[in-house]
């Protein structure tokens, strides 16, 4: 199993965040999904002018690694990163993303500015979601 270094993951989130296009809000986001096999895959956010095309940091990291032929057995765990004080919250549309992309328990790092972060999952984030399971 590999070892989650938080140290590693704020770099990778910052090197994410400096891809960021965000002429529309000037707010930068960092997403970083590591994979089994100890790979990083970035993700960061990209607006419209057309703002409902905005796309989030995490959606795009966690669309990504399916992209790459990873999937929610092979995510070692998430982090999000944005330069505020507290640490980023991620929006509604990203935790329903999260509860069909990621698995229940997979770590979910949320960074502040000073890199300081605390562990959260899914099921802390988003209780009684609606899923596949519903359609059954
Ligand atoms: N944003 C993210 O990328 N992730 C979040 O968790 C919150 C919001 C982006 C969307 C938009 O580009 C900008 O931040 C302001 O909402």
């Amino acid at each position: 199993m590999i070892e989650i270094d938080t140290e590693i993951l704020f770099e990778e989130l910052k090197k994410a965040r400096d891809l960021s296009y965000s002429p529309y809000s000037n707010f930068r986001v960092g997403a970083v999904v590591l994979t089994r096999d100890g790979k990083y895959i970035l993700g960061t956010n990209i607006e419209n002018a057309s703002y409902p095309l905005c796309m989030c940091a995490e959606r795009n990291a966690i669309y990504r690694a399916y992209l790459e032929g990873y999937n929610r057995s092979d995510i070692v765990c998430i982090a999000i990163y944005a330069e505020t004080e507290n640490y980023i919250s991620p929006c509604g549309a990203c935790r329903q993303v999260m509860q069909e992309l990621l698995s229940k328990n997979t770590p979910i790092y949320l960074f502040s500015k000073n890199g300081s972060h605390i562990e959260t999952n899914i099921e802390e984030l988003l209780p009684f979601s609606f899923s596949g399971d519903d359609l059954q």
